[in-house]
């Protein structure tokens, strides 16, 4: 066979495989949308995997083809030996700390590099005709993504999403898909932990031809007068090869009650799109805010007739915001002092690979600083993120990752817009965080493009850029922006005020002050900083001063320190070992640091609050320094029942006694407003460590595969109080799910944060499980050497499977036979193929003309098989044989099938080396068409 023809059989059976033949005019109807998770069935590789060099013309010619991918991209690539995987995966987060590899402090000494994934897709008959898309939520890094051998996606952004189309490509049936991925983690778009591999969700969306695009549905509130009114944009697409006429509604929902409706028509062309604009009323909504986050539901629908096509329901809120060049931010006509964080999206264990139910858990650890505001430093986070600061009520600065107004780069923008446009969370877009053209006549104009591009998809919230120099160059970036973002700097507030009286200023970024959780004594050979908040970086300033710069002044509308939590990488002022941040409010599982006290001090308005640090395990005779912090008008503290005076309490700089003797007991900070007291904080000398304790986030877990919860582990003494300088190593076990984290909060620690073990870290630990799949119970189990077991029960509840994409394993396709001429006696089953007598053919649609009384047929092929199948044995599927026929594998009778209708076959392929001869001899009955009406494939025995 030469190159040609090799194209053209090849071509041949990819059209065999997806013609329908039916009317078209039955495309429309099907049923609607379904969103399948594909988060099974994905094998993987570490590791680069180069196709060898093309030699000769042939190769190359034929490798220059759609469908030609060649090496682990092509769908007959052996990946039954690469290790089976679930997605989200981060595969950085598997890797031991090691400066070993070249691996990048910021990555916190993480190997990251090349990787492959490939998984197979089913789609069903019935699937024909529908719109297949891929959409691949975060690919860390550089993500080159081949479908059925064919190259259909280059994502370089590891925060933006890709959606692709796989419409043309899909086959459906027995002929299965190859989905290839390979991600190029060695390329780095930030200084901090960013993971690595498929590290977001993965779905396949299949809709009606006629559909509702990806993010095609724009609906966010918006006041005109004292009316409110949501503008409907729907953008609509039809991959069908007709026109279609449809109706588009929307309705505005609360709960079950619609609230508002809209029409409109609109004909949408074969291969074409089209836009509609509709608008949507409400009277009196119930306004979104932080401390109320209400939410609507506006559900699009497209129709032909009463025929639902595609249906999208889009959240949105009620909500209008303001800024003040000398007040700063207005929601819903109020002041609000944004008192915000910056967050990487990275926890303890499972890094970049987050789950829902940990978002949920440091968002509401969050809440309890007294936290309105998230910086989406400095990407764009996952959508379950963005849902839940909707839900949970925080304001969301979105930033884009790539400062640069070139058309791939810009696309990155745009697709955030349109992403995230509809979140009541979002208040600002942010273009850039730091960037050394901030103070130049190009950074100007490239943020007056990146600007423009947003206002085109958003003009109801203002653009920003995250200054931290720059700001007095004549033409400089702040000119192009609508609110003014100040990193640091914070002695130049007043200057840039003055500069532009007209234009609202924040602090997009402040504090960056070091701290470790549990300790209270510096110690920088040891790379431990204390917790009294007096070490910020060079550039940065302390929690409280920080905010008290910010808190003084009313044009600076609020602040976002950095960092809400500790984050893998960047382990400033230090390097090895050290591999995570000091900067966090809270550590990187979520636990308080002593900057948590602080900042309650600083944000909680409406409740009293009081915090007490040290913890009260000393020597004696040792001095303490006790910092109190609180919102109350005065404090006293006891320690004891001694008391140490009252003193006003001081929000911005907190209350400090020092020198306190130590004796063992407790402390007490009791809190008064004028004469009553009303809030109070204690800490309790702990006895020796007697027991652990697990204290699961949650009691009950969904049974769907997914949810996933920290579980805090302690060690406690006799009284069940915590001991806050335990350091036990502990181990776990696990039933009715799995762990797929392990952390401490120590940024110096070195163990493995997968596996069943982890050290506490003065006093504490964390777990991170996922329940299995249906009802049942998860059990952890922790023991430590000296200490009673643990143990915690929780309740998984039987919910709704989620819906998932079929997958299928590794399979090897016996797709080129030759036939020999037939003869009148049995032929030898091991008779080698005879290139210049038999004739070639691929099976799937090779019914043969029927032979002569007493004649048989006899067709080979020889296949070296997968590794997997050469070691462990395997099956051949021949999907339909006609005809009566035996087959042999290497001379060996293998099965057989006697009667002539058409019907499947499967054989054993036994464990062996090397290449293999399979040979199919039919006698059919005399006149009788023979042959292959279907595929034949092999696979390993253990996938079937
Ligand atoms: C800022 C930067 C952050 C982080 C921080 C540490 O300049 O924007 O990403 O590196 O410094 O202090």
């Amino acid at each position: 066979m030469n190159r040609r023809e090799l194209f053209v059989t090849a071509g041949a059976a990819a059209l065999a495989a997806s013609l329908p033949g039916r009317a078209l005019a039955q495309t429309l109807g099907l049923a609607q949308r379904e969103d399948l998770l594909l988060s099974d069935g994905w094998r993987f590789h570490e590791g680069d995997i180069v196709p060898p060099p093309l030699v000769g013309h042939d190769s190359a010619y034929n490798a220059a083809k759609a469908g030609a991918a060649r090496g682990a991209a092509s769908p007959s690539f052996d990946d039954t030996e690469w290790q089976r995987v679930t997605v989200p995966h981060d595969f950085a987060s598997f890797q031991p700390i090691s400066q070993d590899d070249n691996a990048n402090v910021d990555q916190g000494y993480r190997k990251r590099g090349i990787a492959w994934y490939r998984n197979v897709l089913k789609f069903e008959d019935s699937d024909r005709d529908k719109h297949i898309e891929l959409q691949i939520e975060g690919a860390a890094t550089w993500a080159t993504v081949w479908f059925n051998g064919t190259l259909v996606d280059r994502n370089w952004s590891g925060y933006s999403s890709a959606y692709i189309d796989l419409t043309p490509y899909v086959t459906y049936g027995e002929v299965f898909n190859s989905l290839v991925i390979r991600v190029d983690a060695s390329a780095m778009e930030g200084w901090w932990y960013e993971g690595a591999g498929l590290y977001r969700d993965v779905r396949i969306v299949k809709r009606n031809p006629v559909h509702i695009i990806t993010d095609g549905v724009f609906a966010h509130p918006v006041r005109n007068g004292d009316a409110w009114t949501i503008p409907v944009e729907v953008t609509l697409n039809n991959s069908a090869k007709l026109p279609a006429d449809v109706t588009v509604t929307s309705e505005l929902r609360d709960g079950a009650t619609v609230i508002a409706q809209a029409k409109a028509r609109t004909s949408v062309a074969g291969l074409g799109g089209a836009v509609v604009n509709m608008s949507l009323g409400h009277a009196a909504p119930r306004l979104w805010s932080p401390d109320d986050p209400q939410l609507y539901a506006v559900v699009t629908r497209i129709k032909q007739g009463d025929t639902v096509l595609d249906e999208v329901t889009t959240t949105c809120g009620f909500r209008e915001q303001r800024f003040d060049a000398n007040s700063g931010f207005f929601l819903n006509g109020q002041h609000l002092k944004i008192k915000g964080v910056c967050l990487h999206q990275d926890h303890a264990g499972v890094g970049t690979a987050m789950p829902e139910g940990l978002i949920d858990f440091r968002l509401r650890r969050l809440k309890t600083l007294g936290c309105n505001a998230i910086r989406c430093s400095h990407n764009a986070q996952s959508r379950a993120m963005m849902d839940a600061c909707d839900r949970l009520g925080f304001l969301v600065m979105a930033e884009n990752r790539d400062f640069d107004p070139a058309p791939d780069y810009m696309a990155q923008l745009q697709w955030l817009v349109r992403r995230d446009r509809n979140h009541p969370c979002v208040y600002l877009w942010s273009v850039f965080n730091e960037e050394p053209m901030q103070g130049t006549e190009a950074g100007y104009e490239m943020v007056r493009r990146m600007s423009a591009a947003v206002k085109a998809l958003d003009t109801t919230r203002p653009v920003t850029a995250a200054m931290n120099g720059g700001l007095d160059a004549a033409i400089n970036v702040s000119d192009a922006v609508d609110v003014i973002g100040i990193n640091y700097q914070q002695g130049i507030y007043d200057e840039v005020h003055a500069r532009h009286p007209d234009k609202p200023i924040f602090s997009s970024e402040d504090t960056s002050s070091f701290m470790t959780r549990g300790a209270y004594t510096s110690d920088r050979d040891q790379h431990v900083m204390a917790g009294y908040d007096e070490e910020p970086a060079p550039w940065g300033e302390t929690h409280r001063d920080a905010w008290q710069a910010v808190n003084t002044r009313d044009f600076i509308a609020g602040t976002f320190v950095w960092t809400g939590l500790d984050y893998h990488g960047e382990p400033t002022p230090f390097t090895w070992p050290s591999n995570s941040s000091f900067f966090g409010i809270l550590d990187l599982c979520g636990f308080d640091k002593s900057a948590a006290l602080i900042h309650r001090a600083q944000w909680i308005d409406n409740t009293p609050y009081v915090g007490v640090a040290p913890h009260w395990n000393w020597k004696r005779g040792d001095k303490v320094r006790v910092m109190a912090c609180s919102n109350c008008d005065e404090i006293e503290l006891f320690v004891n029942h001694m008391s140490y005076g009252r003193q006003a309490v001081d929000r911005y700089r907190m209350n400090y006694w020092d020198h306190v003797d130590f004796s063992p007991g407790f402390i007490e900070v009791r809190a008064f407003n004028g004469k009553t007291q009303v809030a109070v904080a204690r800490s309790e000398t702990a006895g020796p460590a007697v027991a652990l304790r697990l204290t699961p986030d949650r009691i009950n877990m969904d049974g769907d595969g997914r949810d996933a919860q920290p579980v805090t582990v302690e060690a406690v003494d006799a009284q069940g109080r915590n001991v806050p300088l335990a350091q036990h190593l502990v181990t776990f076990e696990i039933t009715g799910g799995t762990i797929i984290g392990l952390g401490n909060g120590n940024p110096n620690c070195l163990e493995a944060e997968k596996g069943y073990t982890r050290s506490l870290f003065n006093g504490l630990a964390q777990v991170i499980v996922q329940a299995d799949n249906g009802a049942g119970g998860l059990r952890l189990r922790a023991g430590a050497e000296g200490l009673k077991t643990a143990q915690t029960d929780i309740g998984v509840a039987s919910v709704r499977p989620v819906p998932t994409q079929a997958t299928a394993p590794s399979v090897q396709m016996l797709d080129s036979w030759f036939r020999a001429p037939a003869q009148a006696t049995a032929p030898d089953p091991s008779t080698p193929v005879d290139t210049a007598k038999w004739s070639w053919f691929r099976p799937a649609d090779s019914l043969f003309t029927p032979l002569a009384d007493g004649q048989s047929s006899l067709c080979a092929t020889s296949i070296t098989p997968f590794a997997g199948v050469q070691k462990e044995g395997g099956v051949i599927e021949f999907l339909s044989l006609s005809g009566a026929c035996d087959v042999y594998v290497d001379g060996q009778m293998a099965g057989s099938k006697e009667d002539d209708p058409s019907n499947p076959l499967t054989v054993n392929i036994p464990a062996g080396a090397g290449e293999r001869h399979i040979a199919v001899i039919f006698h059919p009955q005399a006149g009788q068409p023979y042959g292959f009406g279907g595929l034949a494939r092999v696979r390993m025995a253990q996938d079937v």
